[in-house]
């Protein structure tokens, strides 16, 4: 399959291997807790907000650990909000005042963050918001905290959306010359047709989203580079759905792709949301994602204090424990090459097929249209052989009885 995927300028090759990475939503918005968006929700004034500011002190900070989190829980890559809609801006940026290094906090929290992930071999990645609430050369429009205030037109006036772009651009020469190599650049996001009120959206025109490209590429060529500034790179990037077929462009051609998930429907800490996904959700969600050949990126939204919920924390550590026996069906895995069969969910690695088992027979597995296709077959946690016989052009593997202790079993099936 992966040969007719779409070829992307920035390197992927070791994207659609790893499968599975760490998205990071941090900023002030952690102080109230109650979703990153509460700036423009709440339509919070200026000097409102910048209480924020003014109590930003994560004082647990501690990269290392959320690096551990991450690597445990068999996450490869990761991508921090350098700078969310709010225009907050976790760097020592020369271009803004608004940073984490004037707050009481005082430090540059994209620096502890880049050292600790990479110390810990995974590859990083930025969060940059073209969006910008924040900026006094952001023009006013639909998802801004001021849209509907009555001077609104007014307080539009000389704003400068040239300015905004020089600004995006030179924020993000410091961000890719100033850490290292980083990996991935992750614009969010377009919405050109939303006019509200007479007032425009904003898409690639606004963003001067190629000059912004180049100024990523110019630096580093083999970044890998979302598709949300309008213009089509490398990433497509599915958000809080889950795709039940390979992702397309406008063409019909397959792309390399990203879905993006939360655990609980906000990105940002938000302490009083309680739908949380169960971790077997979780690890389905990553299966389902794989087996169509795409990536999955799973967001934490840390607290003020600097820590992970402990609600995540879990949720991490369960997915730790599938992926530590498990991880084989994931990692070089992609949409598998046989018919789909009731109630297993495939991927496949060349010769390796990987059957997840989501509803657990009683008695034996029933794998359409395998016979003369395996050669072997055994549980993957345990290596424990799955002995198998065939009818017509079935298969039959006799399972355990007694379910595995996995939150989903999987059988690694070696193809003739
Ligand atoms: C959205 C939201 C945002 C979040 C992002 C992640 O576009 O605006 O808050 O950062 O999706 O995909």
């Amino acid at each position: 399959m992966q040969q007719n995927v779409r070829k992307t300028s920035g390197d992927t090759s070791w994207f659609v291997r790893d499968r599975f990475g760490m998205f990071i939503h941090w900023g002030l918005y952690a102080l109230p807790a109650r979703h990153e968006w509460v700036k423009t929700n709440e339509k919070i004034p200026e000097d409102v907000y910048q209480r924020y500011f003014d109590y930003f002190n994560p004082d647990m900070y501690e990269p290392k650990k959320w690096a551990e989190f991450a690597k445990n829980a068999g996450m490869k890559y990761v991508v921090l909000t350098s700078k969310h809609h709010e225009g907050f801006c976790l760097f020592d940026s020369n271009y803004t005042d608004y940073k984490s290094t004037n707050t009481p906090y005082g430090k540059d929290l994209v620096k502890e963050y880049v050292e600790a992930f990479r110390a810990e071999g995974i590859k990083v990645g930025f969060y940059y918001s073209l969006i910008d609430w924040h900026h006094p050369d952001f023009p006013i429009d639909v998802f801004h905290p001021r849209r509907d205030d009555e001077n609104a037109k007014e307080l539009n006036e000389g704003r400068d959306m040239k300015k905004y772009a020089e600004y995006m651009r030179n924020q993000v020469t410091e961000l890719l010359t100033n850490y290292g190599k980083i990996d991935i650049i992750w614009f969010d996001f377009s919405y050109s047709n939303n006019t509200y009120k007479g007032f425009k959206g904003k898409g690639k025109d606004d963003w001067e989203a190629e000059k912004l490209i180049k100024t990523a590429r110019d630096i580093n060529p083999n970044i890998i580079i979302n598709n949300r500034t309008e213009i089509e790179q490398d990433l497509w990037t599915p958000e809080q759905v889950q795709p039940d077929e390979w992702v397309k462009d406008d063409d019909g051609n397959l792309v390399v792709w990203e879905a993006c998930q939360t655990f609980s429907g906000s990105w940002g800490y938000h302490r009083d949301e309680e739908t949380w996904k169960s971790p077997e959700v979780l690890i389905r969600m990553l299966i389902d994602t794989v087996s169509c050949g795409g990536n999955l990126l799973l967001n934490v939204g840390p607290t003020a204090r600097g820590c992970f919920d402990s609600r995540a924390e879990y949720a991490l550590t369960q997915i730790g424990k599938w992926m530590k026996f498990n991880s084989r069906s994931i990692y070089g895995c992609t949409e598998a090459e046989v018919p789909a069969s009731d109630g297993v969910k495939y991927t496949q690695n060349g010769k390796m097929l990987y059957a997840h088992i989501l509803t657990y027979p009683a008695f034996s597995l029933k794998l359409k249209g395998l016979a003369g296709k395996i050669a072997y077959a055994q549980l993957l946690n345990d290596a424990s052989e799955v002995q198998f016989e065939e009818k017509g052009d079935d298969v039959y593997l006799s399972t355990p009885r007694v379910k595995p202790d996995q939150i989903v079993p999987v059988i690694e099936i070696f193809l003739k």
